[in-house]
C-alpha cells in the first residue's frame, strides 16, 4: 500500500458503521444494499469484528452504528456491543425491530447498548406490508417500539418516505408521538440500490413533497405548544435540490464503514463504484484509512473536474456524491449531476418528470431478493 496522503493531513475516522449482515428478512424496494448482496456470503465472525472494533477504536472513532441487513440476526451482538462498549464507543442499532424481544431487549441494554433506531415503513398494516414484504413486521416493530421505550432507551424512528407513504405523513407522526419516540427522521428516500432500481415507482411529486415537509412543520409547532420533546427531521430527495449534500461528510472524511465480508468502504453504497477496496485482512484499519488509494481517490480536491474544480462551493460539498454521480453518470469523478451547475443536471429533471409521468400507479416495484427477477406490488 503506498502512502498517498501524509497520515497528519487526514483526520481520524469519527464514525465506524458496522454492517453486520446483508441478511434481512424483510424485502423493502428502498434498500440501500448492493443489489447483488446475496454474492457475498461470507461474513466476518465475531473475532474478527472484534479486532475490527479495537483498531477503529485506537484510532480514535467514537460513535459506532450496528446495521445491516438486520443486524439483530447475529446471534453474537449482544457479544459485540458489549466489547464496543467497554472500547468506550457510543452504540447505535440500526434495526428493522424484527428479531427483537423482551429478552433481547434486557440482553442488549445488559451489554451496554446506547441508543436504538427503529424503522418504519408505513402508518398502517396494509401498506407497511406491501412494502416490507411481511405481513407481520409492522405490528411486531410496534410492539418493540413500545418495549424500548419501556426499556429506558432513548428511541429514533425512521421512515423512509416515497411516493406511496408520503401522503400519510401526518398519520406517520402520529404514530411515531404515540410510541414515544424521542426523535423522528422522516428520510425520504435516497435512490442507491434498490430504490434506484425502482426509483420510477418510489420518486414522489414536488407538490407531495411541499405539502409533507407542511404538515411536518404543523406538526413542530403543535408538539412545542404541548411541550413535548419528540425532535422532527426532515430530509429532502436530493433530487428536489439544487445543490447536492456533502456525502458522508466527505470521502474518507468522517466515515468508515466496514461490510459484512470485510470489505473496507468510505461509504455503504461505495461497492457501486468501479474500484477495487480494500478488505481487513489486507492490512491494518489505519493503513487502509489513511494510506489506501480507495479511500484517498475522492479527498481534497486535485480529483475534481469543471465546474467543481474552481467553485467556490467545492469545499461545502465536495462536489457531491460519488456513488450518485457513477449512477446517474457512468463516471464517479463527475459533478453530482443534483448540482444545477452540474452539465449533467438533465438526468435528474428527466427522472422527475418520468415520476410525473408514472405517478398514476403504473410502476411496478421489485421487492429486495437475492434473485430480483420478480415483481410483487404495482403502487
Ligand atoms: Fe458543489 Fe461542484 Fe456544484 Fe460547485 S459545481 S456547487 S462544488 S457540486
Ligand atoms: Fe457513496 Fe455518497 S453514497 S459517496
Amino acid at each position: 500500500m503506498s502512502l498517498a496522503t501524509s497520515p497528519q493531513a487526514i483526520d481520524p475516522p469519527l464514525w465506524l458503521l458496522a454492517e453486520l449482515t446483508y441478511r434481512c428478512p424483510l424485502q423493502c424496494p428502498y434498500c440501500s444494499n448492493p443489489l447483488d448482496f446475496a454474492r457475498y456470503r461470507e461474513e466476518l465472525d465475531t473475532d474478527a469484528w472484534i479486532d475490527v472494533l479495537r483498531q477503529a477504536r485506537a484510532m480514535g472513532a467514537v460513535q459506532l452504528g450496528f446495521s445491516g441487513g438486520e443486524p439483530l440476526v447475529r446471534r453474537d451482538l449482544e457479544v459485540l456491543v458489549a466489547e464496543a462498549r467497554r472500547l468506550g464507543f457510543y452504540t447505535n442499532l440500526i434495526t428493522s425491530g424484527v428479531g427483537l424481544n423482551g429478552a433481547r431487549i434486557e440482553a442488549l441494554r445488559e451489554a451496554g447498548l446506547d441508543h436504538i433506531q427503529i424503522s418504519l415503513q408505513a402508518a398502517d398494516d396494509e401498506l407497511a406490508a406491501a412494502v416490507a414484504g411481511s405481513a407481520k413486521a409492522h405490528a411486531a416493530k410496534l410492539a418493540m417500539a413500545r418495549a424500548v421505550k419501556a426499556a429506558g432507551y432513548p428511541m429514533v424512528l425512521n421512515v423512509v418516505l416515497h411516493r406511496h407513504n408520503i401522503d400519510d405523513t401526518d398519520r406517520l407522526i402520529a404514530l411515531c408521538d404515540e410510541l414515544g419516540a424521542d426523535a423522528v427522521e422522516l428520510a425520504s428516500c435516497q435512490y442507491y440500490g434498490w430504490a434506484k432500481l425502482n426509483r420510477a415507482g418510489l420518486l414522489p411529486s414536488r407538490a407531495q413533497v411541499e405539502r409533507a415537509e407542511a404538515v411536518t412543520q404543523r406538526w413542530r409547532e403543535r408538539l412545542a405548544e404541548r411541550g413535548r420533546e419528540m425532535r422532527l427531521l426532515f430530509v429532502v430527495p436530493d433530487y428536489f435540490a439544487q445543490r447536492p449534500k456533502a456525502c458522508m461528510g466527505g470521502w474518507g472524511a468522517i466515515f468508515m464503514t466496514v461490510a459484512p465480508d470485510g470489505s473496507v468502504l468510505p461509504c455503504h453504497s461505495a461497492r457501486e463504484l468501479p474500484m477495487a477496496f480494500p478488505h481487513v485482512r489486507d492490512g491494518s484499519l489505519e493503513e487502509i484509512w489513511y494510506a489506501s488509494e480507495a479511500f484517498n481517490r475522492f479527498r481534497g480536491d486535485a480529483w475534481m473536474p469543471e465546474p467543481c474544480g474552481s467553485c467556490s462551493e467545492r469545499h461545502q460539498d465536495h462536489g457531491g456524491c460519488r456513488c450518485q454521480a457513477m449512477m446517474l453518470t457512468g463516471d464517479p469523478a463527475a459533478t453530482d449531476p443534483v448540482c444545477s451547475k452540474s452539465p449533467r443536471r438533465e438526468l435528474i429533471d428527466r427522472a422527475l418528470a418520468e415520476a410525473v409521468e408514472t405517478a398514476n400507479g403504473s410502476a411496478a416495484l421489485v421487492p429486495r431478493q437475492a434473485k430480483h427477477s420478480r415483481t410483487f406490488w404495482r403502487g
